[in-house]
């Protein structure tokens, strides 16, 4: 979403510094070129080495680098240069204080004087007396009126104990911002409809202990929950049990077995303009499960009885809303995935073979193919999953379109 565009993040000394970290990689995952400048007390919080592996590119911190060649000690309007914008995050009263009285006394402050009128969001963090002491406003004023625009900080608790509005806004919220302010008409394609969507794995217990499951993590369905939401949509995940924090603003349902899935699902399928369901659903659960742990003696027998089918009940009440299937295949990929298609009614599915590495359960990426009810395939790459996720929207967004 963010290809071709070079995002300058400046990082400054607040606690909230490390949290740049998580920033890059969310960028990163929308395929930006991340060059960050932090300041010398942002160093002592979070370690240039770290921004430098996750940005993958060079960090500059010194307005007056050790070499003597001119194009290093031009920085500030070499790199202002090449940004596409200039995103603050953390930025702490004192920067912002800088920038709304014109110093330009280190690196970072200079090269925001010499941005031109490239886009500028500050993300202000800082303790509340500090946030709403009538000097910083004045400044954070001042800033807005010249067409700087703010990515607010949340109330919560903060660093020092208290508890009050100056913490960091959620990296999901900058990110938000940053795309909107690149992109703004693409991202709120999505706006106004109610969306669907499940993920990660079920599990169906044999005892209390022991359950048949799959390797989902719910990284898939977490992307296309947070790419929808970027987007403008109001969206439900459902997922099965996971180690992943739900995104912001996102509301979050977590079970466990199919049956579960499968209540919850139908339950806000009412609301539901469209449903992507991602989430990997057994076919299969034990006829019973033991009330106590089964003790080793042997070989062990157990019977097992298919799953209720979500999809295929979803398509036959869908109407006219959208519903998008997933099918993790082994072999007969499109053959396999056609007949899902048609036999449950859905609009589209998404294919992918879990045997490839990079593909499927457990992995950042995913290599995918899109089926549509005319059965034509339009493969795809290898993607982030974020990326997988933007180009099931775009499909989805041309379908409700028509
Ligand atoms: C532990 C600690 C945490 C701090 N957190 C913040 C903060 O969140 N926001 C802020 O405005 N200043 C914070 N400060 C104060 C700034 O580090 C200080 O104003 C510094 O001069 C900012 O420099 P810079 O803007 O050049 O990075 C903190 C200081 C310390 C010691």
């Amino acid at each position: 979403m963010l290809t071709g565009k070079t995002i300058i993040l400046g990082v400054t000394g607040s606690i909230a510094a490390y949290k740049a970290a998580e920033i890059i990689r969310s960028l990163k995952a929308l395929n930006a070129n991340v060059r960050v400048i932090m300041t010398m007390n942002a160093a002592k919080f979070i370690g240039e080495t770290t921004l430098q592996t996750l940005s993958g590119n060079p960090v500059y911190i010194d307005m007056f680098p050790d070499s003597s060649r001119v194009e290093d000690s031009l920085t500030h309007i070499t790199v202002s240069n090449a940004a596409d914008l200039f995103l603050i995050a953390p930025a702490t009263a004192n920067i912002i204080g800088k920038a709304a009285n014109g110093i330009a006394d280190d690196l970072l402050s200079t090269t925001l004087l010499s941005v031109g009128n490239k886009p500028v969001l500050i993300a202000p963090a800082m303790n509340e007396r500090m946030y709403t002491n009538h000097i910083y406003k004045h400044n954070e004023k001042k800033l807005r009126i010249s067409g700087i625009k703010f990515v607010d900080p949340e109330y919560g608790k903060l660093a020092c104990g208290d508890e009050g509005d100056g913490r960091l806004a959620s990296v999901d919220s900058i990110v938000q911002h940053v795309v909107n302010a690149l992109m703004g008409e693409v991202v709120s394609d999505l706006k106004g409809k109610r969306i669907l969507v499940t993920a990660g794995g079920t599990r169906e217990h044999i005892d209390p202990v022991r359950f048949i499951g799959n390797p989902a993590t719910g990284r898939m369905g977490f992307a296309l929950a947070r790419t929808a939401q970027i987007r403008g949509a109001d969206v439900t995940l459902i997922s099965g049990k996971t180690l992943l924090a739900p995104p912001d603003g996102v509301k979050y349902i977590q079970t466990e077995t199919a049956d579960q899935m499968r209540k919850f699902v139908l339950d806000s399928f009412k609301h539901a303009d469209i449903l992507v369901m991602a989430a990997a659903v057994g076919d299969f659960k034990p006829q019973k499960t033991e009330k106590n742990k089964i003790k080793r003696k042997g070989a062990l027998r157990i019977d097992l009885e298919p799953t209720d089918d979500i999809l295929e009940k979803l398509g036959k009440i869908k109407k006219d809303k959208i519903v998008v299937g997933f099918a993790a295949e082994t072999n007969n990929l499109i053959k396999n995935a056609k007949s899902k298609l048609k036999k449950k009614n859905l609009d589209l599915i998404v294919v992918n073979d879990v045997t490839q590495s990079d593909a499927g359960f457990e992995s950042e990426t995913n290599i995918v193919k899109i089926i549509d009810k005319n059965n034509n395939v339009e493969e795809l790459p290898k993607w982030t999953k974020e990326e997988v996720s933007h180009r099931i929207w775009d499909r989805i967004v041309k379908l409700v379109k028509k």
